[in-house]
């Protein structure tokens, strides 16, 4: 009944880094198949759910645009957008926030986290965030959805919103849309710390692989990267409690689309002295001319633009009947 199509967000909330191309833009680019529709979306209407500088939105919404694009995203063979720019996502979500429940709301463990002990002057629109979400995914009858494992519950409470508008209204109209789950092998940790996610939050600019990293600075990191004394192994048992380790040997794997074992198999009995310089040359290739591309493109504002405003209309032509006929079944 559905037609397979994909869709998932990233907020422009600055610092791309190599968790964010492993862990989502990689695969994005990835499952750009011939029979497979993917749209992807800059979330800039999540992202002011907590305080964001207007100009550094402005610009971090064009910078995630290039990452996007230099990380080999086709905006011919993917819709490619800003989601402020399709009016409907904020519609569709006003209906979801009159289907969804409080109590639905008040589980989510992101809200908990992010609203704190003082919940009370966190942001409506925080606490209202998986019904904007459910909504993302909605209007477009997305029935796939790559995201990490912190998102997994904000995408069983859409498909809570899908059955239960289905339900109260007597229809099959949205989709109970399956998740995509990012495995712990894409997850990259930090390079300080291999118990903590790399993450574009973390003070510490050691700590990641920006995408905006030039060659120098890439290797730099990877060298001074935390290690333990030992060589590497042979096999996958030989990383258990070595977190940082494991680390470098999952970023080898995954920037030369290979598996663990094959990459152990090549580098097992080998110190870091040895593997940190291979590590580093595979990171540069595969990153710098990504990080290059990013900068030429950054140079170049009006074809970013042009490219969201299409992007725009594109995911328009899909999202605006859908709405309509929401608002049909609802007697608007
Ligand atoms: P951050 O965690 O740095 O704040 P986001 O939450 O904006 O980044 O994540 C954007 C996308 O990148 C999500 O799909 C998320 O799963 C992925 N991602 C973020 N950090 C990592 C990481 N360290 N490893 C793998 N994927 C990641
Ligand atoms: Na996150």
């Amino acid at each position: 009944q559905f037609t397979p199509r994909v869709f998932s967000g990233i907020q422009p909330s600055g610092n791309l880094h190599l968790g964010n191309y492993l862990g989502a833009l990689k695969r994005f680019v990835d499952m750009q198949q011939p029979d497979m529709e993917t749209i992807y979306c800059m979330v800039d209407l999540h992202a002011i759910t907590v305080w964001q500088d207007p100009k550094e939105l402005a610009h971090s919404t064009r910078e995630l645009c290039a990452g996007f694009i230099a990380a080999g995203l086709d905006p011919d063979k993917s819709i490619l957008f800003n989601q402020s720019q399709v009016p409907e996502h904020a519609q569709l979500a006003w209906i979801f926030n009159c289907v969804a429940r409080m109590g639905w709301m008040q589980r989510m463990t992101q809200w908990k986290d992010k609203a704190g002990k003082n919940q009370q002057n966190a942001s409506l629109g925080l606490f209202a965030y998986p019904s904007l979400m459910a909504a993302d995914i909605l209007t477009y009858h997305a029935t796939h959805v790559p995201v990490g494992d912190d998102q997994k519950q904000h995408l069983e409470l859409t498909r809570d919103i899908a059955t239960k508008f289905n339900h109260d209204y007597g229809v099959d109209f949205f989709p109970i849309t399956e998740p995509v789950i990012e495995g712990a092998a894409t997850r990259v940790m930090s390079l300080r710390d291999g118990s903590k996610k790399m993450s574009k939050s973390d003070p510490s600019d050691m700590s990641r692989i920006n995408m905006t990293d030039d060659a120098d600075t890439i290797a730099k990191k990877i060298r001074k990267a935390k290690t333990d004394p030992d060589a590497l192994p042979s096999e996958v048992d030989g990383l258990e409690d070595r977190p940082e380790a494991r680390n470098l040997v999952n970023i080898y794997a995954a920037l030369n689309d290979q598996t663990v074992e094959q990459v152990l198999a090549e580098v097992g009995g080998k110190q870091f002295g040895e593997f940190k310089p291979m590590l580093a040359e595979l990171a540069v290739a595969k990153l710098a001319p990504i990080s290059s591309e990013m900068a030429r493109l950054m140079g170049e504002q009006a074809e970013i633009d042009q490219i969201l405003a299409k992007g725009a209309e594109k995911a328009r032509a899909i999202a605006a009947p859908i709405l309509q006929q929401t608002y049909e079944i609802v007697g608007m």
